[in-house]
């Protein structure tokens, strides 16, 4: 009897070292359509600055993960029923998706451009007129603060990428996306400029489910010891030529 006592505690024991291995491999969720933050590398991996960022966070914390790529529009909800435990997607820290996420410590300042044909006659936000129509990436703070703040109406892509494109095509006057995938994006298709105007102050944050606050706080004094000890800045100076202090 004792013998088969000890047999199945050893059996129950197994499975919860089974079931705890199974559920440390974290799935981090991401939309790699974000260059330089996330976009596919030529061997067909998820790389970028946000990418270098989690897998130095997970080192630290020592912690197994995977990445997974979907749409931006449904990252926060893929947190929230489970099929993702952690996103890093370039996303802004904002009130209303703190209603259904925790966000980490600010990992990056951020604002939102307009984008338009070289050589257009819109110099700025001031410029853009109801009769035109600008495009945005669904989902996002550009999407948000265009819909919200400008008289254009707004088309909403999948990928910016495609938004740029049909800017060039001249199937939009402008287009909103974040400041740093602005450049690499007008880089990358050519015949189009970003405008100069800061258009919104935001901050980027790696975001949760609203109950790990455990995992909250070891990213967090993750990425304060990464801050500390040079590995940010040699980070941000692969992705970005100059290194600006308030980048962070
Ligand atoms: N910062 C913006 C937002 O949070 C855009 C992020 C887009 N990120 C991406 N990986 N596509 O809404």
């Amino acid at each position: 009897m004792k013998k088969l006592i000890a047999l199945m505690l050893s059996a129950m024991l197994m499975l919860m070292s089974f079931s705890a291995v199974a559920a440390e491999k974290l799935v981090v969720g991401t939309n790699a359509e974000f260059p330089p933050f996330e976009y596919i590398g030529d061997d067909g991996t998820i790389q970028g600055f946000d990418a270098d960022l989690i897998a130095a966070i997970m080192g630290k914390i020592g912690q197994e993960f995977e990445m997974n790529n979907m749409e931006f529009g449904s990252l926060v909800f893929a947190l929230q029923n489970g099929q993702l435990d952690m996103v890093i997607a370039g996303m802004t820290i904002s009130e209303e998706r703190k209603q259904y996420v925790i966000f980490s410590d600010p990992y990056f300042e951020a604002t939102q451009k307009i984008l338009v044909q070289e050589g257009s006659a819109t110099k700025a936000a001031q410029d853009i007129t109801a009769d035109m129509t600008i495009g945005v990436q669904e989902g996002t703070t550009g999407d948000m603060y265009a819909t919200d703040n400008l008289p254009a109406k707004v088309e909403r892509y999948n990928k910016a990428l495609d938004a740029v494109l049909d800017l060039k095509n001249g199937r939009l006057d402008a287009v909103m996306v974040d400041a740093a995938p602005s450049e690499y994006l007008a880089k990358n298709v050519g015949g189009v400029v970003v405008l100069e105007e800061n258009l919104s102050e935001e901050q980027y944050g790696i975001a949760m489910k609203k109950e790990d606050t455990q995992l909250q706080e070891k990213v967090n004094v993750a990425l304060k010891e990464l801050v500390e000890s040079g590995e940010y800045d040699a980070l941000y100076a692969k992705y970005f030529s100059v290194i600006e202090s308030e980048a962070k």
